[in-house]
C-alpha cells in the first residue's frame, strides 16, 4: 500500500469505528506508536477494549497488566497469540501483516510502560542467602 492513500484509509477507518466497535482510545501516544494504536483499535479493541484496558463489558483480558510485561509474556508470545489464537481467543492470522503486528507490539509495550507497570521478576527480587 502506498503511503499516499493513508489519509483516506484513516477517514474510512474512522467512520467504520464510529459505528459499532470500541470507543476511541484515550492514551495519547507519541507519533511513532500511532500506527500500532490504530491497528490495535481496528480489531483487538473489540475484545480487549480501548487502550487494551478491558474496562466494562469487554470479555478479553486487560493487556496493560504485569502479567503481560515482556519478562512474563514475550513479543513472540504476543505474535503467537495473534497468529494462532488460544482456546478462547480466535486466531487473527491474515488480518495483519508482519510489520503491523510489530507495530501493535510496540504500541502495547509503550502503553505498559506509560501505565508504570513493573515486572515482578523472580531473578531480580529473589534473595539468595
Ligand atoms: C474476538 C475477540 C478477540 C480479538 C479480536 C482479539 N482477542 Fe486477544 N484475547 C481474547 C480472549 C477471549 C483472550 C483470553 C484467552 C485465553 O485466556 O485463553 C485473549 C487473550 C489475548 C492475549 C493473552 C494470551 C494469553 O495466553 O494469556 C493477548 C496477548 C492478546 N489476546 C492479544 C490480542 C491482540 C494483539 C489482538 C489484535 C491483533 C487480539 N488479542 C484480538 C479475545 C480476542
Amino acid at each position: 500500500m502506498k503511503t499516499k492513500h493513508y489519509p483516506l484509509l484513516f477517514v474510512i477507518l474512522f467512520f467504520l469505528s464510529s459505528c459499532g466497535g470500541a470507543p476511541p482510545p484515550k492514551l495519547q501516544v507519541p507519533p511513532e506508536y500511532k500506527a500500532g494504536q490504530t491497528q490495535f483499535h481496528t480489531i483487538c479493541s473489540n475484545c480487549h477494549g480501548p487502550d487494551a484496558l478491558s474496562k466494562g463489558s469487554f470479555k478479553a483480558p486487560k493487556l496493560i497488566d504485569a502479567e503481560y510485561l515482556p519478562g512474563n509474556f514475550s513479543d513472540d508470545d504476543i505474535r503467537d497469540t495473534i497468529n494462532n489464537g488460544t482456546d478462547k481467543m480466535p486466531s487473527q492470522r491474515g488480518k495483519f501483516n508482519k510489520k503491523q503486528i510489530d507495530e501493535i507490539i510496540k504500541y502495547l509495550r509503550y502503553s505498559q510502560k506509560a501505565a508504570g507497570l513493573s515486572e515482578e521478576s523472580e531473578e531480580d527480587s529473589e534473595e539468595e542467602e
